[in-house]
């Protein structure tokens, strides 16, 4: 493993040449960073649930016809990918106020949005991943108009089908980020959903408690990480009793 080539190394993920062209394999770390780097650690077991985590969502969300660039998952820490060119703009969705949403507009935690709201950030870490908005993203460069669109439809519909499937585990979505890529095959152009899907970049609340079960417990100190991450693992049916083996399917909570 430690032959392959080091693409490039993240703070939550190593990229590894592929097996082949096209190809990436993306190694999952147990390292957390949080507020741009300033704050830096551990979870133990992150990357073994968050790299079974995103590979449950990302196929589940690939069978409703979102495109994303998953192949198959290839051992407990890593997964294979398709290499795609990285729009640099992070799409946010969120359905409940909470962070820098909170905090900018002094809007309290927890409070339902009237409706989905979507923000661009541009991904840089020099400058903080500043908020951008559509204007600069095209005057810019990072992105074309019609890249944009598709990349907000595809948001759209990956918070409908993840808030239902999180909602039958007894987990509310309040928001989360995504990346997007370009892919090309032949001569066509397709947008695709890239990076990760897990409690890294998702906020996810118990429905009854609104017990924290994502990367705020580190954020935030509020302690039993990995058992939040272990939780959502739980509850997707994907961490079995007995170590994890077979993927099963979502447990429903009444
Ligand atoms: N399919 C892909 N092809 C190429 N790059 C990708 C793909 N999916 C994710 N990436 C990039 O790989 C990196 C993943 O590692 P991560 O630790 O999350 O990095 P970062 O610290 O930059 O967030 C990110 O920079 C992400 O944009
Ligand atoms: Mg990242």
């Amino acid at each position: 493993m430690s032959r392959r080539r080091r693409i490039y190394e993240g703070k939550a993920k190593v990229l590894f040449e592929g097996p082949e062209p096209g190809t990436l394999v993306q190694y999952f770390k147990d390292d957390a960073t949080a507020f741009n780097n300033q704050k830096k650690g551990v979870i133990t077991g992150k990357g073994v649930l968050n790299n079974r985590i995103s590979e449950y969502l990302m196929t589940r969300l690939g069978e409703i016809g979102v495109p994303t660039h998953f192949v198959r998952r290839l051992n407990m820490r890593e997964q294979l990918i398709r290499e795609v060119e990285i729009i640099p703009i992070e799409v946010v969705v969120r359905n409940v106020a909470a962070g820098s949403l909170s905090k900018r507009f002094g809007i309290p935690e927890g409070t339902a949005l009237p409706r989905s709201i979507v923000e661009y950030y541009y991904k840089s870490e020099e400058l903080g991943n500043p908020m951008v908005s559509e204007e600069h993203i095209t005057a810019f460069g990072w992105a074309a108009p019609q890249d944009l669109d598709d990349m907000v439809a595809l948001s759209l519909r990956v918070n409908d089908y993840l808030s239902g499937l999180f909602l039958g585990i007894g987990l509310r979505l309040v928001d989360f980020k995504l990346e997007f890529g370009r892919l090309w095959e032949n001569e066509e152009m397709r947008i695709v959903l890239a990076d990760e899907i897990s409690p890294d970049n998702c906020r996810l609340w118990d429905i009854k408690t609104n017990e924290k079960l994502d990367k705020d417990r580190f954020r935030q100190d509020l302690g039993k990480v990995e058992e939040a991450y272990q939780e959502v693992a739980r509850r997707l049916g994907i961490l079995p009793e007995g170590g994890p083996v077979d993927v099963k399917a979502p447990k429903t909570i009444q």
